[in-house]
């Protein structure tokens, strides 16, 4: 099968090259492929896919409170460029969401039909996003993901594991509650919605649920560092970016279409022990 990935030297981007390796893949990025050019479609047309999986986004959530303009022009003005083209030549559209399209104020998962209110720049950017690729092209399936952390670039398990062999102390959120996810798993189930008929939006996280409380002491747990991990609240640490204190995402749809993901705590795992070891100092 011929198909385009985006953002693929990203934390999704380069499992799902490892994953798909069997197909002919057409791998685009920053800085020869941009998705603020007006004519970034082309690049895509021109490898005439029959799938286009769109993972190339402004990520930095922060950032993107600071510079929204930016965060639209790649998430909603980029993707409905991507769109464009994917219909252009008759392709299925993958385009990678994410819970930050909702504001939080569940008590329950969020179902892939309850309503989207972002409350960041970043979740508005993301959410108008989905919009335009659902209208500009017929064959679409959006999959929202969350917490997303790789091998590749940088992430929250990333930082805390440098923090914990850094400092006596940790203090992370407890609360705000969401669904870890590894981006080797998200690939791979990726990988089977390739040939899989399903359209409209999908939920796909690792199985259940924590606060970045609960996910940090987890990730301390497994390094062996003995730093104690205290909770405090968003309140105790402004960010630029407002976030949803509850995204758990429902796995129900996935869960119909016979499909499950491994729990976080599996995924958690298995990307601490593909780490490389830290390289012993220099003495
Ligand atoms: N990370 C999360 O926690 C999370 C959670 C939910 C959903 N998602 C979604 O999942 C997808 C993959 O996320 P990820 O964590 O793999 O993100 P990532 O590691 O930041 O990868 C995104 C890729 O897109 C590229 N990119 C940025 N601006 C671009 C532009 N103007 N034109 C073309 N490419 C551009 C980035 O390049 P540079 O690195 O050079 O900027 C990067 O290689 C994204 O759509 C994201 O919105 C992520």
């Amino acid at each position: 099968m011929r198909i385009v990935i985006t953002g693929a030297q990203g934390q999704l981007g380069t499992e799902l090259r490892q994953v798909l390796r069997g197909h002919q893949l057409t791998a685009l990025d920053l800085p020869d492929f941009d998705l603020t050019n007006p004519d970034c479609g082309g690049t895509i047309v021109a490898a005439a896919p029959e799938v286009v999986i769109h993972a190339g986004a402004h990520t930095d959530v922060d950032g993107a409170e600071r510079n929204p303009a930016l965060a639209m022009a790649v998430n909603a003005d980029g993707t409905e460029r991507v769109a464009r083209a994917a219909a252009q030549v008759g392709a299925r559209l993958i385009y990678i969401s994410t819970d930050y399209v909702f504001d939080g104020e569940g008590t329950r998962p969020y179902v892939e039909t309850d309503r989207t209110n972002p409350v960041s720049a970043y979740g508005a950017s993301k959410c108008e996003g989905e919009q335009r690729a659902m209208a500009c092209c017929e064959n679409v399936l959006v999959i929202r993901t969350a917490w997303l952390y790789g091998l590749q670039g940088k992430n929250f398990v990333k930082t805390m594991l440098q923090l914990a062999a850094e400092r006596p102390c940790l203090k992370v959120v407890a609360d705000q509650r969401g669904c870890p996810t590894f981006a080797e798993d998200l690939a791979g189930m990726i990988g089977q919605l390739v040939t899989h008929p399903v359209r409209g939006v999908l939920h796909v996280t690792n199985e259940g649920h924590c606060t970045w409380h609960e996910f940090a002491t987890e990730i301390v747990r497994l390094s062996g560092h003995r730093v104690p991990v205290d909770p405090i609240t968003t309140a105790d640490m402004p960010r630029p970016a407002k976030r949803p204190a509850y995204s758990v995402l429902s796995a129900e749809r996935l869960h119909h279409l016979g499909l499950r993901m491994p729990s976080w705590q599996d995924g958690l795992k298995r990307f601490m022990k593909a780490l490389p070891a830290p390289s012993s100092p220099v003495l």
